[in-house]
């Protein structure tokens, strides 16, 4: 099994050059990523300069995908325009995004039109806050199944969840969540899926995991059984993000 690292730069850097520099910064190690399902998300103005170098990287991805067709709508960036600069990926319901109305509803509405498109969804999930009574488990568990509400089991195997507790989310490595807590969170994950799906296609489900994944918790953090991660401001360093694709491929 390949592991998958996704880089997700949100709406950073600031400029052109700035992502230039870092992109100049992963292509030269690139030999790290080939090794594992590398995936650059960077915010669509810079879509078309990194699907410029991303081939010796891994693939593209942007942070959304819109449900607005072709046509006159101001603002909207539309998949045919996402997928004519190559986009192959998209990460689905960020909880920054749910932060900002998106409900889950919206969510399994844009996981049915990545499908429809032929884009591989990273559909994310993730409790506000690990409360000592454990009704995390019921928060998530109802976030997966209303933001999966409709998929096929046959389509179930495209997806990619990336479990990404808010808490955990911008913080630094010791704020991270713990290995063991995150391999509970694993088969809780899959448990749902299985429920939805059955064995078979839960199984090809591939779960990642995001918040605050640093180089110095990495290594650790795969013995959860998560499948990579999604990694924000770790990613904004060529070296840390390089330092990452090594831990994982040194696990
Ligand atoms: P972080 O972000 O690595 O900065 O915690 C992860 C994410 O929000 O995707």
């Amino acid at each position: 099994m390949k592991y998958i690292l996704v880089a997700n730069w949100k709406s950073h850097p600031g400029s052109l050059d700035e992502a230039k520099r870092l992109l100049v910064g992963l292509v030269k190690q690139s030999a790290n990523f080939k090794k594992l399902h590398t995936v650059i998300a960077a915010p669509n103005i810079f879509l078309d300069l990194v699907g410029s170098k991303i081939r010796s990287i891994g693939v593209l991805a942007s942070q959304d995908i819109s449900l607005i067709p072709k046509g006159t709508h101001t603002g909207e960036t539309t998949v045919e325009m996402l997928k004519g600069l190559g986009v192959k990926v998209s990460i689905i319901g960020h909880s920054e995004r749910r932060k900002l109305g998106e409900t889950s509803d919206l969510v399994s509405k844009k996981l049915g039109q990545a499908i429809r498109e032929g884009i591989t969804p990273i559909v994310c999930v993730g409790e506000d806050a690990h409360d000592t009574e454990g009704r995390y488990y019921e928060v998530l568990n109802s976030q997966i199944r209303s933001s999966l509400e409709g998929l096929k089991k046959t389509d179930a195997k495209k997806i990619v969840v990336a479990y990404e507790p808010v808490w955990a989310i911008g913080k630094s490595a010791k704020d991270a969540m713990q290995p063991n807590d995150l391999s509970q969170m694993v088969i809780f994950i899959r448990k749902v899926l299985t429920e939805m799906f059955g064995r078979n296609a839960a199984d090809q489900v591939a779960i990642i995991y995001g918040g605050s994944v640093e180089p110095g918790n990495a290594r650790e953090l795969l013995k959860s059984g998560a499948q990579g991660f999604l990694v924000g401001h770790s990613s904004l360093s060529a070296k840390s993000f390089v330092e990452i694709a090594k831990a994982i491929l040194n696990k």
